[in-house]
């Protein structure tokens, strides 16, 4: 095989649908063995049949990434599959139930997405733990189970997604963002954590994409055109924008970067940027 990631075994967990999915298909492209990891098998199964039928090879492993024991199985099932393990793209997340953006007419938000319950004050425990649980939690766990089979195939390289969320604050989602911000601190931990092993940790930082998750979003003309007016590149970011940072972080052409994050957002955030 050649290609920038030939010879190599990824797993992408939330790889069904959207970013991961996109991750699937462009790390294929690069000659990569793919295993494709999500709470929803069939979906799953069907980016591994795509991925096949296309010349690659692929396998499918169904993974609530908020369980440990599930997790440590599909890092198993991808050694089982592929003999090894080398790459990782933590993409398995949910969203805090909307999509409030930063809005600069505030009350104009608040009017639009008249959501009282996402608000801290009234914020149920229960959809925060979930939050928690899905996109920093499984986020962990997913890092500690294929670390540990990384070890065992001599290093590797890790993508954690993140968000522009994890770096500015949004309304109506103190979970979401709070879960992002974790993540990003995780990877570093990670980073510095892992450099013995040969394990470089990244984070990709996205900002608004069109996926599944922000459907209900850019289904609506309005938000799209708000959301565009306010990124400098004047467009919503594809799942393949985000594949190709990705790419580049688990390929050796970043081979001196960990602890890093990217954020491909067409500049959405730039003036908030240290
Ligand atoms: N779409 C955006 O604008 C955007 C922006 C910033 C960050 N992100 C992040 O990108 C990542 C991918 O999201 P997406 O936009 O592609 O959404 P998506 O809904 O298209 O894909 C998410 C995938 O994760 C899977 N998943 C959800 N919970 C899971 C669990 N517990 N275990 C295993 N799989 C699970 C879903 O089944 C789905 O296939 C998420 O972490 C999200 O927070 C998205």
């Amino acid at each position: 095989m050649t290609g920038r990631m030939a010879d190599k075994v990824a797993i992408v967990t939330g790889g069904a649908s959207g970013i991961g999915r996109s991750c699937c298909l462009r790390f294929s492209e690069e000659g990569a063995q793919v295993v494709v990891a999500d709470i929803n098998l069939e979906r799953a199964a069907a980016v591994a049949d795509e991925i096949t039928q296309a010349g690659g090879q692929a396998t499918s492993v169904a993974v609530d990434t908020s369980i440990p024991e599930e997790v440590d199985a599909m890092a198993n099932a991808a050694v089982e599959a592929f003999g090894r393990l080398d790459a990782c793209v933590a993409a398995a997340g949910i969203s805090h139930a909307g999509y409030i953006s930063r809005e600069p007419d505030q009350q104009a938000a608040q009017d639009r997405h008249d959501r009282q319950d996402m608000l801290l004050i009234e914020k149920s425990l229960a959809n925060w733990q979930r939050v928690i649980d899905v996109n920093l939690t499984g986020v962990m766990l997913t890092n500690q189970s294929v670390a540990k089979q990384m070890v065992a195939s001599g290093g590797g390289s890790i993508v954690n997604i993140a968000s522009v969320a994890g770096r500015t604050a949004l309304m109506g989602a103190s979970d979401y963002c709070v879960s992002k911000a974790g993540v990003w601190m995780l990877t570093k931990c990670g980073a510095i954590e892992l450099a013995r092993h040969g394990i470089r940790v990244n984070a990709v930082g996205p900002g608004y994409i069109r996926t599944s998750m922000s459907g209900a979003a850019t289904s609506n003309e309005k938000w799209v055109d708000e959301r565009v007016k306010e990124t400098p590149l004047r467009r919503l970011g594809e799942p393949s924008d985000i594949a190709n940072a990705c790419l580049y972080l688990c390929s050796d052409e970043a081979s001196f970067v960990t602890g890093e994050i990217i954020f491909p957002d067409g500049g959405l955030i730039a003036d908030s940027r240290a």
